[in-house]
């Protein structure tokens, strides 16, 4: 592969409408666990018990545990290069950018990004089980804390869980739809829907690009897959499409 993504065939296009879909290798780079690869999340917990309704119906105090943890973690870490790299794009093309994130961390917003689709949820938002308002919420969840909104301690971590529906698919459906290109960052496209979401822009006619570490699960799919570190990558390959 060129040095200078720019003279790549599939990328010598104009691309107006871009959608990137970000997993948890974008944030490796600033210091987040990933969930499959080693040492990543789920090394030591059991999906079960601490990512479904049922896990946390069973033993909420561990559930809050575990994504205290993980929300603490937020203030150690800093956005890096790539999620710079998407803010950058985003204000420099306004509207021509939908940025889609699997990611319940907060970097895309600290980097700068305005617009961004948590599709899985937010570790600094709380959800209200009794009245389904979220909340933002920067520190510990316990099962003793009240909702501001009706006053019942139903708190309980912003997150979809597996077995949950992820938040604005319809948006998401639309944008993949409409899209002429779509990019999938550092994700291993192992949890669905995201990781059919290549195939419905590619359906709908858009090129297709994955950058990663290695290749994934739906390289296959991709028109092109760009092997190597995030932070190095996705500035690139952004910066090629900025005509
Ligand atoms: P995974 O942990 O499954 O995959 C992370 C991917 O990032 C792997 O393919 C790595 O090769 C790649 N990667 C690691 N470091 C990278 C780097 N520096 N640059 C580029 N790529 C890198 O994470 P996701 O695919 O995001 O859901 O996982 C999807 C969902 O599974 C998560 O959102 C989470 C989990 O269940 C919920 O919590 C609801």
């Amino acid at each position: 592969m060129p040095n200078d993504l720019r003279k790549l065939p599939v990328l010598q296009q104009h691309f107006d409408r871009v959608v990137v879909l970000t997993g948890a290798g974008i944030s490796a780079e600033s210091g987040v666990a990933t969930f499959r690869d080693s040492g990543g999340l789920w090394e030591g917990h059991r999906i079960e018990e601490v990512a479904t309704p049922e896990g946390f119906n069973a033993d909420p105090q561990k559930v809050h545990q575990f994504y205290n943890a993980r929300r603490r973690q937020l203030s150690e870490v800093e956005p890096n290069p790539a999620h710079l790299a998407l803010a950058h794009f985003e204000q420099n093309h306004p509207s021509r950018l939908t940025l889609i994130t699997q990611n319940v961390d907060d970097l895309h917003e600290r980097a700068g990004s305005n617009c961004v689709l948590h599709m899985h949820g937010e570790l600094r938002s709380a959800l209200c089980q009794s009245c389904e308002v979220k909340i933002r919420h920067l520190g510990d969840l316990t099962v003793t804390d009240i909702c501001s909104n009706c006053s019942n301690p139903t708190l309980r971590p912003d997150i979809v869980w597996f077995g949950e529906m992820p938040y604005f698919l319809d948006e998401i459906t639309e944008a993949l739809i409409t899209c002429d290109l779509l990019i999938a960052v550092g994700t291993s496209a192992q949890v669905y829907p995201a990781a059919g979401f290549v195939q419905t822009a590619r359906e709908s006619g858009a090129t297709t690009v994955e950058v990663n570490l290695e290749p994934t699960a739906a390289s296959h799919w991709f028109d092109l897959s760009v092997i190597g570190p995030a932070s190095i990558k996705l500035p690139e390959l952004l910066s090629s499409l900025s005509a």
